[in-house]
């Protein structure tokens, strides 16, 4: 599968059904995010791969409302990081770009590899970072939920996730965010 064919595979579904998770996996997942680029080689992300039933239920109870979906997940990957691991040049700080680019290398390898890889940030961070021990002073990004898709939908869905497993939600057209030399010239 080439890159952009695996881009366009790539969807946040929400009916999933178990798939096996091993070492192999994760090792696979983590060596993808080992070769990220990032400023200065400085590599700020950190993963907490989690796929101990009883901690996944721990998890969920961490959940908003809408994302009752994600009590179905096989794993779920939290990403976390804190602006020191990472270039701060001014007021631009790269800990959440480098650390965004590491988690769709680990969201595109797992979509290659036919599963679903979802990130959500529906869910208290606070207590999230409780239950899986990542200090006070860091940022729990997301949480990437992994699993199989299933084409029978999930009931706890609403109407619009209903729709949304069905076909890719809308999106902008490239000349509402896309320019030409500067940003007085539109591209199409
Ligand atoms: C940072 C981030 C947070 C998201 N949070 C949630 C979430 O809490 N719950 C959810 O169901 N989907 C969540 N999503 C998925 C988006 O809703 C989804 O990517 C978007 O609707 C586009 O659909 P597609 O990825 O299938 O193209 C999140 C996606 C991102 C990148």
């Amino acid at each position: 599968m080439s890159v952009k064919e695996t881009i366009k595979k790539r969807r946040a579904y929400r009916s999933l059904v178990p798939v096996e998770i091993s070492k192999e996996l994760i090792k696979d997942l983590a060596e993808v995010a080992m070769i990220t680029p990032s400023c200065g080689n400085k590599q700020p992300w950190r993963f907490v791969f989690v796929y101990d039933t009883e901690e996944l239920k721990k998890l969920f109870t961490t959940l908003s409302d809408g994302n009752k979906w994600v009590e179905k997940a096989s794993m779920i990957i939290g990403v976390f990081s804190a602006p020191e691991n990472d270039c701060m040049i001014g007021e631009r700080h790269y800990f959440l770009f480098d650390t965004g680019m590491a988690t769709a290398f680990i969201i595109l390898r797992a979509t290659e590899l036919g599963l679903v890889a979802h990130p959500i940030a529906g869910f208290k961070e606070t207590l999230a970072k409780e239950i899986l021990g990542i200090p006070k002073k860091m940022r729990l990004i997301t949480l990437v939920v992994i699993g199989k898709h299933t084409e029978t939908i999930n009931p706890v869905l609403s109407e619009s996730m209903k729709l949304g497993e069905k076909q890719r939600p809308p999106r902008k057209s490239v000349n509402e965010f896309i320019y030409i030399n500067n940003v007085e010239e539109q591209f199409e």
